[in-house]
């Protein structure tokens, strides 16, 4: 790609510096700054990170004026549509769909190792019944490196690839292990002759003392699911995986490193804080009052599942999702429900408000997944768990990107000092 010159004219020292404009192959270039300190002594000051690239990356591409988001290339809708969480797996871990042998092969590997060491699971009797999910799961992945040492030269590929088969295979193990603790039920083993989707529903909702069905509806909800989830560019968690990798830590660190970070309620925790927000409202009547509150400054109130960094658009997640849930909750029979309502009508009234037309405000990813949680009768404390498990895909593929990228170095960004300056240390009896 050609790349031009931007000059940049400092005003104190009259000099003009050349920064190097490089272009993407689609959507916004770069300006590579790297030189600008050492030419002007001055950083760059970027709060958020909102208008600065951390890295070049070939993996997702979001355009957030159209709403567009893409995997290697594919748009989302398609591969929503067309293909299963597994196949977008190897998609994003590799670069290119698989074919049939390739699809099967990777299948049956990520199949064969979702099972979890005897001891690990014995990790989970160390927590409280009460323990939230997110906790248990993100303290899991972090021991997976006492356990897995033998795998983790982070410049062996062989390595990198029995790590991401290994993560991505018992993420779902480790979730169902972490919500089986918190009803204080046994654990469910995995099954091979059961999918991706299956299998985690399986291992949630079977018991010992009687068999089990998996619904094909639920599913086929959850791959979707899954789908929508798997990544997402430089988001914050994503970020924090990148950063933690950049020191060259064990990879299974890294990614519990993610794990917190998608926590937040202003990230993947949002999920869980809208359906908490949903109940709390209760009914239609109440919209006009929490939506005020929304648009109060001295308020705290957020409209969880609102808004979004990026898409200042509609998030195309979010209309997938919105449309599945009428799907699935007919198929499901549950042709009432009043949390559905309650978010359709949310939706309908902020849409129509100044404030949220003005500053953007459209639903995100977040909004409508609980909705279709909550139907699949996953309780709302293991959602973020849910995004988790499907973001999983989306880190490790960043991870191994970076590790191999040649401009990788330490993440380790400067700041505007705006602290006390030199001063003497003061005896205690002169303050
Ligand atoms: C995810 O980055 C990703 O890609 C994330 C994600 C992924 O797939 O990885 O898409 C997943 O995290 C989705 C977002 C889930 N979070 C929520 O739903 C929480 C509610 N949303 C907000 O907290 C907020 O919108 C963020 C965190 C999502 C975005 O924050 P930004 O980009 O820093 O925007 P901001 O906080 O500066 O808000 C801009 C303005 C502010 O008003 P002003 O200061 O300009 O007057 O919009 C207001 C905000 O007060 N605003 C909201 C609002 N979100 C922003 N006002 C009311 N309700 C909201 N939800």
């Amino acid at each position: 790609m050609s790349a031009k010159t931007f000059q940049l004219n400092d005003s104190e020292t009259g000099k003009t510096v050349d920064l190097e404009a490089r272009p993407g192959t689609v959507g916004p270039g770069v300006l590579d700054v790297r030189s600008l300190y050492a030419s002007t002594g001055k950083f760059t000051y970027d709060p958020g990170f909102a208008a600065t690239a951390s890295c070049e990356s070939g993996i997702t591409y979001i355009d957030g004026t159209k709403g567009l988001l893409m995997y290697r290339g594919y748009p989302v809708e398609q591969l929503a549509a067309n293909s299963s969480f597994l196949e977008v797996c190897y998609l994003l871990l590799y670069g290119e769909l698989p074919t049939g042998d390739e699809l099967a092969k990777f299948d049956d590997t990520v199949r064969m190792h979702t099972m979890l060491n005897e001891t690990m699971l014995r990790l989970f009797n160390g927590f409280h019944h009460d323990a939230h999910p997110m906790a248990m799961v993100a303290g899991v992945v972090g021991s997976m490196s006492a356990f897995y040492h033998d795998t983790t030269d982070i410049h062996d590929p062989r390595h990198r690839d029995i790590f991401a088969h290994r993560i991505l295979a018992k993420m779902p193990t480790i979730a169902a292990a972490a919500y089986k603790h918190t009803m204080g039920q046994a654990f469910m083993y995995p099954r091979n002759d059961l999918n991706y989707a299956e299998n985690l529903l399986h291992m949630f909702f079977a018991v010992p003392a009687e068999s089990y069905e998996v619904d094909p509806v639920s599913a086929e909800a959850l791959d979707l699911l899954f789908i929508l989830h798997a990544d997402h560019e430089q988001n914050c968690s994503t970020s924090t995986v990148r950063m933690a990798g950049s020191s060259g830590t064990n990879p299974y660190s890294a990614i519990a490193a993610g794990i917190a970070a998608l926590w937040g309620p202003a990230h993947g925790g949002a999920n869980e804080a809208v359906l908490n927000m949903l109940e709390h409202i209760g009914s239609v009547d109440r919209i006009e009052k929490y939506v005020a509150k929304a648009k109060d400054k001295d308020d705290p109130f957020r409209l969880m599942g609102f808004g979004h960094r990026v898409y200042k658009n509609h998030d195309p997640r979010a209309t997938i999702i919105r449309g599945a849930c009428h799907k699935v909750l007919e198929k499901i029979g549950r042709t009432d429900s009043p949390l559905f309502e309650l978010a359709l009508k949310l939706e309908e009234i902020a849409l129509r408000d100044e404030y949220f037309i003005e500053k953007k405000l459209y639903p995100n990813v977040d909004f409508y997944s609980g909705i279709i949680y909550r139907a699949l009768g996953i309780p709302t404390s293991m959602f973020t768990v849910m995004f988790a498990i499907a973001r999983t895909v989306g880190w490790v593929s960043h991870w191994r990107e970076m590790i191999v990228d040649p401009d990788t170095r330490i993440g380790r960004p400067r700041q505007l000092y705006i602290g006390p300056t030199a001063r003497d240390y003061v005896d205690v009896d002169k303050r």
